[in-house]
């Protein structure tokens, strides 16, 4: 039973060889920025101990998003967000995958094509 050894993934060594793979929770806000609820939710896992955390499928581009709340990877307002992600589960000893994402023709036009999400919000969420 390898489950508890370490791991080493191209320039990355995982502590042990568990991996929480990616999963929805729309925590994020509007317009696919990080909260502070989503920060928890995986410093939690990386806490309990799980080597690699990976966050939920995150879209690339403003049309290619397939729910509201969904985190994003498009546009220089969501990087501090990612930072902060990154360091809290490194704070735990865990590595952060990031899964990039297009939904593709199950994107919701009624998301992916309002401009009303491809703006930096404000208010906390
Ligand atoms: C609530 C929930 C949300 C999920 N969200 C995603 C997702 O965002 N991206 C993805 O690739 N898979 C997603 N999945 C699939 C999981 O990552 C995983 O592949 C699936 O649960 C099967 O895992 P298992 O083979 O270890 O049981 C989700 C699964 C669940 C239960």
């Amino acid at each position: 039973m390898k489950l508890g050894e370490p791991l080493q993934l191209g320039g990355h060594r995982l502590r042990n060889r568990v991996v929480m793979p990616p999963m929805e929770r729309n925590n994020g806000t509007p317009d696919g920025r990080v909260t502070d609820r989503y920060i928890d939710y995986l410093r939690a896992r990386a806490a309990g101990g799980t080597a690699l955390v990976f966050t939920e499928a995150t879209y690339v581009r403003a049309d290619g998003r397939g729910r509201v709340r969904q985190l994003g990877a498009a546009g220089d307002h969501i990087v501090p967000g990612l930072r902060a992600l990154a360091d809290a589960v490194h704070a735990e000893g865990a590595l952060l995958g990031v899964e990039l994402n297009h939904a593709g023709r199950v994107a919701d036009p009624a998301v992916a094509g309002s401009q009303l999400y491809t703006e930096p919000c404000s208010g906390s969420w």
